[in-house]
């Protein structure tokens, strides 16, 4: 085991040392990339590695390319962490049961879409994680903003809520999530797992709101996509191998298509990660609510160290990246939060764990703690409380960013 694990960081240090300087310009506001220190050959062998032969390949009506792969030809399989993974085919089961033939027999030749990845996204997204900060348990940059219980020794396995979806444009270099952080390990070692809403051109192409997860981890190993010098190893999407697609119906690049408008409805998503009882794998699902949510696919307990068993914490909130240092990106819906019209504001909803029996159980606002930003007239971010059914447990946030923001 520990000969595998040294020989995978050497893997990992020689795939990834890549992209190291390579940065990509706007042009026209179009992205295009600078040949200068690139190794051609090598971005495609990793082009090659997470694009694998499609069965079929789809166009979506939003214009992404979707490739529909067998689902034990997935990208994780080439992590070596994953040589022996057996598939979990949903939260519940058990990996390599076949208690009914009729779907064991049907799954033979069971396909997953996945966002096909570009040449573009890989050396955007390699400069993205070398210019933001990483998210620690206790030092946190000024771009993040989050409400989290402060319990000593509590422990998650996993968190859920409902998130509002707002339709506004962010700049080419500019970068914002509304997003759940499970984390666990010592501040400089942390291990998250992270999903979302994010508007990024530069891990996207462009800024419609789209479905994100990433998993990362504080030191310089345990990632394909990591790079020399920094602190921040991270994985965005199906950029590297590790994450499992089970569902064929959605996956990492999702297009939210509705949004709310400001005063009239709103829409949201509820995301929960929740680690399975049976294998330790973390579990994304996504629906409309709780009741009829899916899952999406997980993260195999065989990337993880501590992680494995449960989180320390759960954070809830967002943040806000601009490259430039120019101005911040307006986030939520623009406006600063209020507790008057929910229909004005951007909002977390039914915000809840999962216990170490498995059951979700609310957050409890008067154990909660915000970490706003250092200007509240940039990002604000307000616990609303026990609202009772169909919200329960919560919180207002974001704001207009802009440049006094980027200055701060
Ligand atoms: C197997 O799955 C099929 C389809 O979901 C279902 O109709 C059937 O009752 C299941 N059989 C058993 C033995 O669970
Ligand atoms: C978002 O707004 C733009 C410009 O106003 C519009 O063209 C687009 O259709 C909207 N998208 C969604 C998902 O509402
Ligand atoms: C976990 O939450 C469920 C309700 O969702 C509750 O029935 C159960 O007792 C809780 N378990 C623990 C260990 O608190």
């Amino acid at each position: 085991m520990r000969y595998l694990q040294i020989s995978f960081i050497i893997f990992y240090v020689l795939i990834s040392s890549i992209l190291i300087s390579s940065a990509t310009h706007y042009v026209d506001g179009k992205r295009s990339i600078s040949k200068t220190e690139e190794d051609d050959i090598e971005i495609e062998r990793q082009l090659r590695v997470l694009n694998k032969k499609p069965v079929k390949t789809i166009i979506t009506k939003v214009g992404d390319i979707m490739d529909c792969v067998d689902i034990y030809m997935q990208p994780a399989f080439d992590n070596p962490l994953l040589k022996d993974h057996k598939i979990q085919m949903n939260p519940n089961s058990v990996p390599g049961e076949t208690t009914n033939k009729t779907i064991s027999s049907s799954s033979i030749f069971r396909t997953v879409p996945i966002r096909r990845t570009t040449r573009a996204d890989l050396v955007d997204a390699k400069h993205f994680l070398k210019k933001t900060r990483p998210i620690h348990a206790n030092d946190m940059g000024g771009d993040y903003l989050y409400a989290e219980e402060v319990i000593q020794d509590k422990r998650y396995l996993g968190g859920a809520t409902s998130m509002s979806i707002h339709n506004l444009t962010v700049d080419l270099d500019q970068t914002s999530t509304s997003q759940i952080w499970i984390m666990n390990g010592p501040p400089e070692e942390v291990y998250s797992v992270e999903v979302g809403i994010m508007k990024s051109p530069m891990i996207f192409g462009d800024s419609h709101s789209r479905l994100f997860g990433s998993w990362s981890h504080s030191r310089l190993f345990g990632s394909w996509t990591s790079y020399n010098g920094a602190q921040r190893i991270g994985c965005f999407n199906m950029m590297c191998p590790g994450f499992i697609q089970i569902s064929s119906a959605v996956s990492f690049g999702h297009e939210f298509t509705q949004s709310s408008i400001y005063g009239q409805i709103s829409y949201d998503v509820y995301l929960m990660v929740s680690r399975s009882q049976s294998t330790g794998n973390w579990w994304l699902s996504m629906g409309s609510s709780a009741e009829t949510s899916e899952p999406v696919g997980y993260w195999p307990s065989e990337l993880f160290t501590q992680f494995k068993i449960s989180a320390s914490s759960v954070k809830y909130g967002g943040y806000a990246v601009a490259l430039s240092q120019e101005s911040t990106p307006p986030l939520g819906n623009g406006y600063l939060p209020q507790l008057d019209d929910y229909k004005m504001t951007a909002f977390m909803s039914k915000m809840q764990f999962v216990n170490e029996t498995g059951g979700l159980v609310d957050l409890n606002p008067h154990s909660m703690q915000t970490k706003r930003g250092p200007l509240p007239q940039c990002y604000d971010i307000k616990i609303a409380g026990q609202l009772g059914e169909g919200w329960f447990t919560t919180m207002v946030y974001w704001g207009p960013g802009g440049m006094v923001c980027a200055l701060s």
